[in-house]
């Protein structure tokens, strides 16, 4: 059978030409940035026009080793970027290593070389060298022409507080390098990179663009990665949407920029699959390589309720995703194996619609990484490098990287490793405990920052607590499971003798509850579409837990202090330390005592002693409610009553506006009140049987935000005031990043530049999108 197939690429660059000149630094910039222009004489940096990064002369980095020269001047063009201009060659000594400071140790970072060999010699003859990161072997460097820029990058954790990039001559050639750049990433991003192993790119590809010459980096993706158009018309239909395609945030793995993620292609013919493969390149010093390939997935049409995307994800034919997979609307997903493919002849992969599916496949973006074994990796010892042992290893099953509300709820089969910290240091993230968060039955809860700045909230568990250490190990085992966006995410834990703790993501803005009592330090209110915003995410979560997980998930204590809002009031759902598995065939959950806070807690459940998804359903009612009334869920004054109560009696007599908070001044949509207060009153019926589940409520609370946001502008906050996530408007319409025309210009490819695989070359001239 035919198949729309393509070959796997890193194209060439070409950058832009620079201006502007600035002071001399051998620091790294505020975003924690170094970039260095190799060969650039004096001390003088300048910024690049097209990222504004500030790029530094390379003399402070190598000790007085080597020497600089132009390239010649018929490789230079207009829009050739700065720092191709001029190299650093070196002539003499077989090893010469950049040494990279102000590196926290533990970090993540990608490390970028790039090379443009422009006859500087005058030989014309481009050379063939080795580079190292350390004592690592990271790749060899085989530029075959004077006119194309290689660029190897890799993915490290550097264990030192430095780290050094060598460059070895093998015989073939003087070495020479063009830039060098370091970028800290999050610990949590790449998890396929750890102490013991490295990723080495072999291409970063952004499917279908609508502009299929324009690369996307800095700062559309603020990790200044660079993804590279691949558009092939004869095989590949692109699609793509203006609307913003949400991060599982909670997940931090890949943070595939929303502006890659807004296009994507499926297959020309659509009985046809998706394929693309690549050939290992055996190395002297890895004979067979292992691959990682993460492949990232979003919906970007909204389809009908018949129609169904489902495909299934092959390596050589044979399923490499162990389940149908069916791409979210507009939620960013991905796929990814972590023990690297190995002992293949070729890699094809080939993505099929399920005999179920009415669409054909669809990707928006993949990255295909080599390992290599890092070992030491800021040392520069001058033993030779260690040789990989390597095992064939055949089978290596994809995991999936995240779930998300809505469409497909692919069992988690999350392979990321929560850090275990010490007590000691927890002491240090903590300052010694110094600021006090909040503190619940559990015990107290702790501001934190991680080594690499990254506030975190740390909940100790303390003696007195009357959360027991089952609870503890309950919530930590229940996070490490689930991952959701509108779930509080689980950075690490700690159990270091008696001490037990958890570490979370950090929430800015605290609890629903003080946004809606309105006191302490978040003084403001929040307006209507902010509220149903973080409803809509609280039921997302609760949805999840639900129907995400199997068995699904009871939280059994949701209440307005356990949504939790981070500083883009983004509500997430915390406190998982009474969540207990059900299924429905339990006769009961042995439940040896009620559970739940006076005002929240499910009547039903209450006589029966058997809690069900639907307490959570009644529950957040409860907190839907207090979003309406901007007021606590029992009423003290003039004596105790319950909100519900209260709601029910004025909404009876059709009194919306005696229910809404006066704090909203009337600046709503009435209709969308008015919903939001029926289904919180659904939500909290007496009979369980009569009340929806959380899928319903996030359908129809879904309704309430377009009613609301449909409402003439005049009133209220047509920009959503200072919270802009999920803006149905173009984030990107107005702002053109690459304005100046100068920016890489992959269409230069066809007239000149060559195409090339950054592992050692392709055997045959491709015909890839530079070719159209
Ligand atoms: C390299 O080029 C720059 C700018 O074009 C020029 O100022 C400089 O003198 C040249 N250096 C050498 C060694 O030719
Ligand atoms: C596409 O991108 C290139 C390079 O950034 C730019 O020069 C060109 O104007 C863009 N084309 C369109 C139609 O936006
Ligand atoms: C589409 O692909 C199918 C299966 O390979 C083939 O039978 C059919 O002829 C193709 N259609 C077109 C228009 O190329
Ligand atoms: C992969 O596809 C190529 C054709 O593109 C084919 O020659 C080869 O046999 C396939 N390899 C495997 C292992 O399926
Ligand atoms: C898709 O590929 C898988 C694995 O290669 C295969 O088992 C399955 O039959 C294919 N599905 C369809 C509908 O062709
Ligand atoms: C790094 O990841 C590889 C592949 O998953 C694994 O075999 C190795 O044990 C990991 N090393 C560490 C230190 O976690
Ligand atoms: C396809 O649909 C059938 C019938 O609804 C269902 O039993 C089967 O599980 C579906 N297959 C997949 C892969 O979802
Ligand atoms: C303010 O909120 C806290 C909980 O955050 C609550 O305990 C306190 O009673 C509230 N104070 C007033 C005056 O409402
Ligand atoms: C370097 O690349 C060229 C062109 O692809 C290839 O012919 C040559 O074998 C490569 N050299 C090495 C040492 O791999």
């Amino acid at each position: 059978m035919a198949q729309a197939r393509s070959r796997l690429l890193l194209l060439c660059l070409a950058v832009a030409a620079t201006t502007g000149v600035l002071r001399a630094r051998a620091q790294p910039d505020s975003i924690g940035f170094i970039s260095i222009d190799c060969g650039l004489p004096g001390t003088a940096s300048y910024v690049d026009d097209t990222t504004k990064l500030a790029y530094v002369p390379d003399a402070a980095f190598i000790d007085d080793a080597g020497s600089n020269h132009n390239i010649s001047t018929e490789y230079i063009t207009p829009t050739l970027s700065r720092r191709y201009r001029n190299v650093r060659s070196f002539p003499d000594g077989a090893r010469h290593c950049y040494t990279l400071r102000s590196i926290v140790p533990g970090l993540k970072y990608l490390l970028r070389a790039t090379f443009k060999y422009g006859n500087y010699d005058g030989l014309g003859q481009p050379p063939i060298f080795d580079l190292y990161i350390g004592v690592n072997f990271w790749s060899m460097a085989n530029i075959t022409d004077a006119n194309s820029v290689l660029l190897l990058e890799a993915i490290v954790l550097v264990p030192d507080d430095f780290v050094q990039v060598c460059l070895v001559n093998t015989g073939s050639g003087t070495p020479f390098i063009s830039g060098l750049d370091l970028r800290p990433l999050k610990s949590t991003l790449y998890p396929q990179a750890n102490a013991t192993q490295g990723l080495v790119l072999l291409g970063r590809m952004n499917f279908g663009p609508t502009n299929t010459t324009a690369i996307i980096r800095y700062p559309d993706d603020p990790h200044d990665r660079v993804w590279i158009p691949w558009v092939d018309t004869a095989t590949w239909n692109s699609v793509s949407t203006t609307l913003r395609v949400e991060d599982t945030s909670n997940d931090d793995i890949f943070e595939v920029p929303t502006k890659v993620m807004q296009t994507a292609i499926t297959p020309r013919n659509a009985s046809q699959n998706i394929e693309f493969f690549w050939d290992p390149e055996p190395q002297p010093k890895d004979p067979t390589p292992g691959y990682i390939a993460n492949m990232h997935f979003s919906e970007l049409q909204l389809l009908p309720g018949n129609a169904l995307r489902q495909f299934y994800i092959n390596l050589n034919g044979k399923p490499w995703y162990p389940e149908a997979f069916t791409p979210t609307y507009l939620v960013s997903d991905s796929t990814y194996n972590s023990n690297p493919s190995r002992g293949f002849p070729h890699y094809n992969i080939s993505i099929n619609a399920t005999a179920n599916s009415t669409l054909p496949p669809m990707i928006n973006a993949v990255e295909i990484f080599s390992v290599i074994s890092t070992t030491n990796v800021g040392t520069d010892s001058q033993d030779g490098p260690a040789s990989n042992s390597v095992k064939p290893q055949n089978e290596t099953p994809m995991s999936h990287a995240a779930a998300a509300g809505g469409g497909s709820y692919p069992q988690s089969s999350l392979q990321l490793e929560n850090r275990r910290f010490t007590y000691k240091e927890l002491e240090m993230i903590t300052n010694n405990f110094q600021r006090e968060l909040g503190r619940g039955g559990f015990g107290k809860v702790y501001d934190g920052f991680l080594e690499d700045g990254t506030q975190v909230a740390v909940k100790l568990r303390s003696d007195s607590s009357n959360q027991g250490v089952k609870e503890f190990l309950a919530e930590a085992q229940t996070l490490t499971r689930i991952h959701h966006k509108n779930l509080v995410s689980m950075i690490g834990y700690c159990k270091d003798g008696e001490y037990m703790a958890l570490v979370y993501e950090y929430m800015s803005e605290g609890a629903l509850q003080e946004h809606i009592s309105g006191n302490g330090s978040n003084e403001g209110f929040l307006n209507w579409k902010q509220r149903l915003r973080i409803a809509l995410e609280s039921a997302e979560g609760l949805e999840y837990l639900h129907k995400g997980c199997n068995p699904p998930l009871i939280h059994r204590d949701v209440k307005a202090t356990n949504i939790l809002l981070n500083a883009k009031l983004e509500a997430k759902i915390a406190d998982f330390g009474l969540t207990k598995a059900y299924r429905e065939t339990d006769t009961h959950i042995s439940t040896s005592t009620l559970v739940g806070t006076p005002g929240y807690v499910d009547p039903e459940c209450h006589a029966m002693l058997q809690p069900t998804t639907k307490s959570d359903v009644y529950s957040f009612g409860v907190v839907l409610l207090e979003l309406v009334t901007g007021r606590p869920a029992i009423l003290r004054d003039p004596e105790p009553t319950s909100l519900i109560q209260w709601a029910r009696q004025r909404l009876a007599r059709g009194n919306i506006e005696g229910v809404a908070d006066p704090r909203m001044r009337g600046d709503h949509d009435v209709n969308s009140v008015w919903k939001a207060a029926d289904i919180a009153l659904k939500c909290t019926e007496q009979a369980s049987a009569q009340r929806p589940t959380m899928t319903d409520v996030v359908a129809q609370l879904q309704e309430c935000l377009e009613l609301e946001e449909a409402r003439a502008p005049g009133g209220g906050d047509a920009n959503g005031g200072y919270y802009t996530g999920g803006s149905s408007s173009d984030p990107y319409s107005g702002y053109n990043a690459y304005g100046d025309g100068q920016y890489t210009d992959v269409s230069q490819i066809s007239t000149g530049f060559e195409v090339e695989h950054n592992f050692g070359r392709v055997p045959t001239m491709p015909t890839g999108p530079a070719a159209r």
